[in-house]
């Protein structure tokens, strides 16, 4: 059984710490986001996992190579962003065989068992199947609308007020992770610019689109206070130092991130922050509220970031 898994994206909203990696092998609870979902992807009987690559592919190959807990990797590297669907078909071509394939957004963090989501693909006889889970706000997601038997009315992405569909909750939304039929190879243009949730899933309703409620944690690691919140539920409310990373002895650090080799300086307090890779916090420096400290930066003595992204050189050039 194949996989593709989508790591091509920018990560824009996690910058600066997406500028040297790609947002995939950001670091949860000290491992590459990545390595939760192969083992996730192992778990269900996936033999075959292809990376749709963009952006930085580099370090998910060095990182991962071409093989993990039995599982054949492969590289997919797009000559041009080809936006979801567009990466799916790009990284599926030549590989397919008459099975169905899981599709995954490479950012999200669940629990839930993905050979369920097939199971429920096979019996429904779906032509895709898309995982829903519950959240409180649906605007920065796909809010997905079903009837009783799990057959998808509405596909809205990114939701409005003033949407076509009342905005009520409980709101369902796309979780990210779908299976999909050959039918996908005939519908999606090879080579083309083309996204998935606006595209293709509209067009799919009430021909064989469904969607399978996913049940345990689900995070959707791409924004700062998501990611914080991921590193949070895997190390318990702890703070998670990378490798190599140092805290002085009085240096107090609260629910946050330190990246591999940062240091953190004697008195400083870190809350509620990212430190980048190779960062350095001053003595008595205060890094708080959703501060991001881009790798490499220098923090100097005593000075205090509050709610901050700090890039390591300004993006104007300054
Ligand atoms: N290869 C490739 N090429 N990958 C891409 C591209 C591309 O052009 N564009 C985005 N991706 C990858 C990203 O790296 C990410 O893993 C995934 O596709 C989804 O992109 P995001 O940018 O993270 O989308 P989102 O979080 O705003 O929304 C998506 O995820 C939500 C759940 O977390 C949508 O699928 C929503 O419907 C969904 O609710
Ligand atoms: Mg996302």
């Amino acid at each position: 059984m194949i996989a593709v898994v989508l790591v091509g994206g920018e990560g824009t909203r996690l910058r600066p710490l997406t500028l040297d990696r790609p947002k995939a092998m950001l670091p949860i609870g000290g491992r590459p986001f990545l390595a939760y979902m192969l083992e996730r992807l192992a778990a269900a009987d996936v033999t075959r996992v292809v990376f749709s690559c963009g952006y930085l592919p580099d370090p998910i190959v060095a990182g991962f190579g071409d093989a993990f807990d039995g599982m054949a990797l492969e590289y997919a590297v797009e000559p041009a962003p080809m936006d979801t669907a567009g990466a799916i078909r790009f990284a599926i071509e030549g590989r397919l065989d008459d099975a169905p394939f899981f599709a995954l957004n490479g950012d999200v963090l669940m629990e839930a068992p993905l050979g369920d989501l097939m199971a429920f693909h096979r019996v429904h006889g779906a032509r895709a199947t898309v995982t829903l889970t519950e959240v409180p706000d649906p605007t920065r997601y796909g809010l997905v609308l079903t009837d009783a038997e799990g057959r998808v009315e509405a596909f809205v992405e990114k939701p409005e007020v003033g949407a076509a569909v009342t905005l009520q909750p409980p709101y369902w939304i796309n979780a990210g992770a779908y299976v999909l039929d050959r039918w996908f190879l005939d519908t999606v243009p090879y080579l083309q610019r083309v996204n998935i949730e606006r595209e293709v899933f509209p067009l799919l309703v009430g021909h064989g689109l469904y969607a399978w409620r996913c049940a345990g944690y689900w995070n959707d690691i791409g924004t700062p206070e998501s990611y914080l919140a991921a590193n949070m539920h895997v190390s318990k409310g702890a703070t998670v130092l990378g490798e190599g990373a140092l805290v002085a002895e009085d240096a107090s650090v609260d629910r946050s991130v330190v990246h591999e080799d940062a240091i953190i300086g004697a008195g400083a307090v870190v809350t509620d922050s990212v430190v980048g890779r190779g960062a350095r916090i001053g003595a008595r420096a205060r890094i708080s509220t959703g501060s991001i400290v881009a790798a490499g930066v220098q923090i100097a003595d005593d000075r205090s970031v509050v709610g901050e992204r700090v890039f390591r050189e300004a993006p104007d050039g300054a």
